[in-house]
């Protein structure tokens, strides 16, 4: 299935258009990983970031997940590099220089920056489920705008599944 993409305008409007792309993706799939997957490959097919995907909370872990870029660590600890104090602090994590962050794990010496945006389980707990990691190789390459999209995006997927 090929989708029109416009992949021209601010920002701004490239996230417009790839907030309706997932409404199409996800609209009667109810399966977590192939949602993930749909969403992982039109956020970089959009932006052409260096890694985009998600691990998933599995125990006292984040395991690999549906991803688009080179190969990745499989295993990451509570609270270790960007994607484990997202999950720790359930927080969005907005790093403009990954060498200044303490215990950033290096998967790829070509990642300079990254956002990691937690995706809560949609029940009353609101526990971390999984994160959206994204990488890259440009310094100082994520801003609020990307923050507040791709929290509405983490917060969509949760529900909608
Ligand atoms: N940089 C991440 C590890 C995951 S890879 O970049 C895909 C981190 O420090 O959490």
């Amino acid at each position: 299935m090929e989708t029109l993409q416009i992949k021209t305008g601010t920002k701004e409007e490239m996230y417009k258009t790839l907030v309706q792309q997932l409404h199409g993706l996800w609209e009667g799939e109810t399966d977590l990983i192939a949602n993930l997957a749909n969403t992982a490959a039109a956020i970089h097919q959009t932006f052409g970031f260096h890694w985009v995907g998600f691990y998933r909370v599995v125990g006292e872990q984040l395991v690999l997940g549906p991803f688009q870029g080179p190969i990745a660590c499989t295993r990451i600890a509570f609270g270790k590099g960007v994607c484990g104090t997202a999950w720790k602090e359930a927080k969005t994590q907005l790093v403009p220089d990954v060498d200044l962050f303490p215990g950033h794990i290096a998967c790829s010496a070509l990642s300079r920056s990254e956002i990691v945006v937690p995706v809560f389980s949609s029940d009353y707990q609101k526990q971390v489920v999984a994160v959206l990691d994204i990488d890259s190789s440009s310094l100082n390459d994520f801003d609020e705008t990307d923050q507040r999209f791709l929290e509405k995006i983490c917060l969509e997927l949760s529900n909608g599944t």
